[in-house]
């Protein structure tokens, strides 16, 4: 009936350690909601963006690590259409990052064959983000190895509505008939459209929801949480979501695991 999802309650440093080449089925794209870097922080008695600026090194870990397990895409929810709602300062921060992350490993990135794509309405994102943004798209553009997409002012309601709009648009135009609108049509029209679905959902921070995050993509996407603060997320809790991923038999609504994506 429902897919399964994992909720892994105590954090992954009492599950025994999972061995890379254990991984019977690495999944192509892997999504992450990176939560839990405000708490992160207050635990320690910090301010709020001592987790943010964290956080950027948990990205680093973690995206190594992916490439080094054979993932292809690696979406990471980097700030949300409704993130503007924070404090100024905290939002000041976090649009900041982008660029502090590209200036200390854009070098990196690029010896690694990573190619940065973004995926959200950059349309109102500071220039000094946009600039750092736009570089790192354009000085890895031809790199073929793991697609690293951030979600950037990004949300599903915002990329939805204007793949709705879309169609309309086509519609009056006369280059779509009704017809026509099948699931082919939204998905050709949602931003990225390139991008297979993510095949792997991972939520730290122990909250139970997708807020927002690629909602017509997640539709048979395998879903796995974790109390793991992001910024305490480690190589072995990526290792064991993937290891919860290789286990599960994905139906797709079917019985024999066959059918689309
Ligand atoms: C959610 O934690 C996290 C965010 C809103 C920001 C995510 C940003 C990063 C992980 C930094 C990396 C960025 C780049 C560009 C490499 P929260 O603040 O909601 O935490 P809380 O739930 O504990 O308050």
């Amino acid at each position: 009936m429902f897919g399964k999802f994992s909720l892994n309650k105590k954090g992954n440093s009492e599950l025994p350690a999972v061995n890379p080449s254990e991984l019977s089925r690495i999944p192509e794209h892997v999504a992450i909601i990176m939560d839990g870097n405000g708490r992160w922080a207050q635990r320690r008695g910090l301010p709020r963006i001592a987790g943010h600026r964290e956080a950027m090194k948990t990205v680093k870990r973690i995206t190594a690590e992916a490439q080094h397990l054979g993932v292809k895409v690696l979406t990471l929810y980097t700030f949300s259409t409704e993130n503007w709602k924070r404090p100024k300062a905290e939002v000041d921060f976090l649009m900041k990052l982008p660029e502090q992350f590209l200036h200390s490993y854009l070098v990196e990135l690029k010896k690694n064959n990573v190619q940065v794509q973004v995926m959200g309405d950059l349309s109102i994102i500071p220039e000094h983000t946009l600039l750092a943004v736009n570089q790192a798209i354009s000085e890895t553009k031809n790199n073929s190895g793991l697609i690293l997409n951030f979600a950037l002012n990004y949300g599903s309601y915002a990329e939805l509505t204007q793949a709705i709009k879309r169609i309309a648009q086509d519609v009056l135009d006369r280059k779509l008939a009704i017809d026509a609108i099948d699931v082919q049509a939204v998905s050709a029209r949602l931003l990225n459209p390139e991008l297979p679905a993510p095949d792997l959902l991972i939520r730290t921070g122990g909250e139970l929801r997708l807020s927002n995050f690629m909602l017509w993509q997640l539709a048979y996407t395998e879903l796995y949480f974790t109390d793991v603060y992001w910024p305490d997320f480690a190589e072995e809790d990526l290792r064991q979501a993937i290891h919860s991923f290789s286990e599960r038999q994905r139906r797709y609504g079917g019985l024999n695991g066959g059918g689309t994506k």
